[in-house]
């Protein structure tokens, strides 16, 4: 059995699509939620995934020992170090076509650029921020008076989407 663990901090949209996509398969997920409180967190309780709160400065000494088949950053917003990245395989998802609009708030910083068309990335991570090889990547179109909140809809889609599956490619 392959063994993954999601690592995330905030809502937790993609966790929950990836464990609803690898359910009945042979693939055990936990999560790993840097922050306390975090919706994420809700979601493993409902979901029944086994979860660790662990705090930035102790993720390597939490996951020395153990032992995963990839590492999946799913909106775990901290940068990782080289020895925490020397563990494993780490992938994550970013909400625009790298690397254009690399960091925070990208879906709205393309929407504001006047571009017609963003996407979606998932790459292997680096130590620098959204770099590192990308693996696959979706368009997403702009339309026309389309509001922010339906290209933020339109784009979450997207991922929930291809990163599952992008994961049971490289599993
Ligand atoms: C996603 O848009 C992802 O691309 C980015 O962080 C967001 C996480 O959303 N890295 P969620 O917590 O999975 O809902």
């Amino acid at each position: 059995m392959k063994k993954i663990l999601v690592m995330a901090s905030g809502n937790g949209s993609n966790f929950e699509a990836i464990v609803e996509y690898f359910r009945n398969k042979d693939v055990l997920i936990e999560l790993l939620c840097n922050i306390e409180g975090a919706n994420v967190i809700s979601r493993a309780k409902r979901l029944g995934i086994k979860y660790f709160i662990v705090k930035f400065t102790d993720t390597y000494k939490f996951l020395k020992d153990k032992k995963y088949d990839l590492y999946v950053l799913a909106g775990y917003m901290r940068i990782l170090p080289r020895n925490v990245l020397a563990l494993g395989r780490f992938i994550n998802i970013h909400p625009s076509l790298l690397p254009e609009f690399r960091g925070l708030n990208a879906i709205k910083r393309a929407y504001n650029s006047g571009c017609k068309v963003t996407g979606v990335t998932v790459h292997y991570v680096e130590e620098e921020v959204d770099t590192g090889e990308i693996i696959a990547a979706r368009k997403c179109e702009i339309e026309q008076g389309m509001a922010l909140c339906e290209l933020e809809g339109k784009i979450h889609q997207i991922e929930h989407n291809m990163y599952p599956k992008i994961i049971e490619e490289i599993l």
